[in-house]
């Protein structure tokens, strides 16, 4: 999809030439002749008064609806006009955090209404415009919401039709000043690795395997000089000493592996970098321990960490962000089989430390926590892993936050508010030292899983032994990261989120932001 500005203001969209003129206004004060004025004092364009000159009669139905797709408009060039309905709440700058995550949801659901009308009516090109052009924070966010909502999944669907991406070729974004130009660049480059995590998350197990997981971290390397990927196999890991990592996958006909990939967008002595561990079970059968049909089904989305690092460290390539970054995608598959791991197995982890197994599908954290121990040798600022990780964060915080872990106040605060900031919210959960003793095994250093104990801050717990003096946080995204079936099913969550955290980080030096020192 192409995307351009367009300076027509608000007044004058009649000379627009679109297939689709998409006009955001506030219904109660375009049908009710008593309200005069619609963010603040803007006079109804002759434009809009003459559609309500030709059909009188939408006046009184129309005030409480949404939206009104109105086709051959008089005085009009596009040949069809959807008004949605702004519904006056339309502050997102100087309003409360709250206030502006629901003008972002409200836009999203917006958003995705008029993506799917726009490829309904086939419609090729359309112009965007909002009263609000001249505030920049609610463009960023309609085009955010716009590029996000025009996402589809159909690699699969073999009815030529149905393949089709959006239908939308061009989309232009009526603007009162340039400021939005910059704007697009980094919305699109948002939009290519969000879609890439999502197109990832989306995909089946037999499709994104570890092994699939390797050649996209290698294709990014070769796409951009700013990273290099390195791909340990299953051999190197087991040499390494990743007994926990390895045995994950030691059940499946699938190679394990461990892409690593090195973003280098500031001189070393600038900033020191920041880890990002993805957790990317490509399919999560519990293993031994193995799950139910009908909550095995969802296991295709046990790589949304995975997906969520790869989609970032794209993002970071196209925008040049000045920070190190290295993403490690934790991938394996957990499958049932003569070779596999059991409950009741000890495994030494690249730590030292032993686990007693007590259940194979508590697997994400094995993978993980070789992982971060591998991560420190990096000396990372922080290390940040993202993790379907259990089925208890659905239960405590649902799909509206992920569940924060973190060692570090600082770190702890510093997500939060990246997460606030991206409307990609993240609540934190204590790990205190009480929570510890669920973990407490009679023959191992300790076990894997807590029985009756609060899953999700029990599995933080059990990675909190692997972040050693480093700031750590880890984000579980059960609940957050995808909806079986539902819309696009991926969400691309904590994409926004861990971006906004990048971001904020390249703005300041290490010494006025330190992430440590560590609580636990
Ligand atoms: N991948 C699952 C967690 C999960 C559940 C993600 C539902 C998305 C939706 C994880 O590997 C798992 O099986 N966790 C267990 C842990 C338990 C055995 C301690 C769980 O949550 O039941
Ligand atoms: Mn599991
Ligand atoms: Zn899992």
């Amino acid at each position: 999809m192409k995307i351009e500005t367009y300076h027509i203001p608000f007044f004058n969209a009649d000379s627009c030439s679109a297939d689709c003129l998409v006009a955001f206004v506030d219904f109660a004060w375009l049908f009710d002749a008593t309200s005069q004025s619609q963010a603040g004092e803007i006079p109804k364009p002759s434009w809009l008064a003459h559609i309500l000159n030709v059909t009188p009669s939408l006046s009184a139905s129309c005030s409480e609806s949404k939206h009104l797709l109105i086709s051959e408009v008089p005085n009009l060039k596009a040949s069809r006009l959807l008004l949605v309905n702004t519904n006056k709440s339309n502050s997102i700058a100087n309003c409360t955090p709250d206030e502006a995550h629901k003008t972002r949801n409200m836009l999203a659901r917006q958003a995705t209404f008029i993506c799917s009308q726009l490829d309904e009516l086939n419609v090729k090109s359309a112009c965007v415009m909002s009263p609000f052009a001249n505030c920049q924070a609610y463009m960023q966010a309609l085009l955010d919401a716009l590029l996000f909502a025009s996402y589809r999944f159909k690699a699969f669907k073999t009815s030529p039709n149905a393949q089709k991406p959006t239908s939308i070729k061009r989309l232009s974004i009526a603007v009162e000043q340039d400021e939005l130009k910059p704007d697009i660049a980094r919305a699109l480059a948002v939009h290519e690795g969000k879609s890439l995590t999502r197109d990832l998350a989306n995909l089946p197990g037999n499709i994104c395997t570890p092994s699939y997981f390797a050649e996209c971290a290698e294709a990014l390397a070769s796409d951009s000089s700013l990273l290099t990927t390195e791909v340990l196999d299953e051999a190197t890991l087991k040499e390494m000493g990743m007994g926990a990592y390895v045995a994950v996958g030691q059940g499946s006909e699938q190679p394990t592996c461990m892409p690593v990939m090195h973003y280098k967008g500031a001189a070393d002595s600038d900033l020191p970098s920041i880890v990002l561990i993805g957790k990317g079970i490509t399919f999560d059968t519990g293993g031994i321990t193995l799950k139910k049909p009908p909550g095995m089904q969802n296991m295709i989305y046990d790589m949304c960490g995975g997906a969520t690092v790869m989609g970032i460290m794209k993002t970071l390539t196209a925008l040049r962000l000045p920070v190190n970054v290295t993403g490690i995608i934790a991938t394996a598959e957990n499958m049932p089989d003569g070779k596999a791991f059991r409950p009741g197995d000890i495994l030494t982890t690249l730590s030292g430390q032993t686990v007693e197994i007590i259940s194979t599908d508590a697997e994400g954290r094995l993978v993980l926590c070789d992982a971060m121990t591998y991560a420190q040798q990096f000396n990372p600022a922080a290390i940040i892993d993202i993790a379907t990780l259990t089925g208890a964060h659905i239960v405590s915080l649902g799909s509206h936050a992920s569940g924060l872990m973190s060692n570090s106040q600082a770190l702890s605060s510093a997500l939060v508010e990246a997460g606030e900031s991206s409307s990609d919210r993240a609540w934190a959960m204590p790990i205190w030292d009480d929570y510890q003793e669920p973990l407490d095994s009679f023959a191992a250093d300790m076990r894997n899983s807590g029985s009756h104990s609060p899953g999700m801050i029990t599995a933080g717990c059990f990675l909190s032994r692997f972040a050693g003096n480093t700031p750590w946080a880890h984000l579980d995204i059960a609940g957050t990261s995808f909806q079986y079936g539902k819309g696009n099913s991926a969400t691309a969550r904590p994409f926004s989120l861990l971006l906004a955290f990048l971001t904020q980080y390249s703005e300041k030096p290490d010494s006025t932001w330190p992430l440590s020192p560590v609580l636990y």
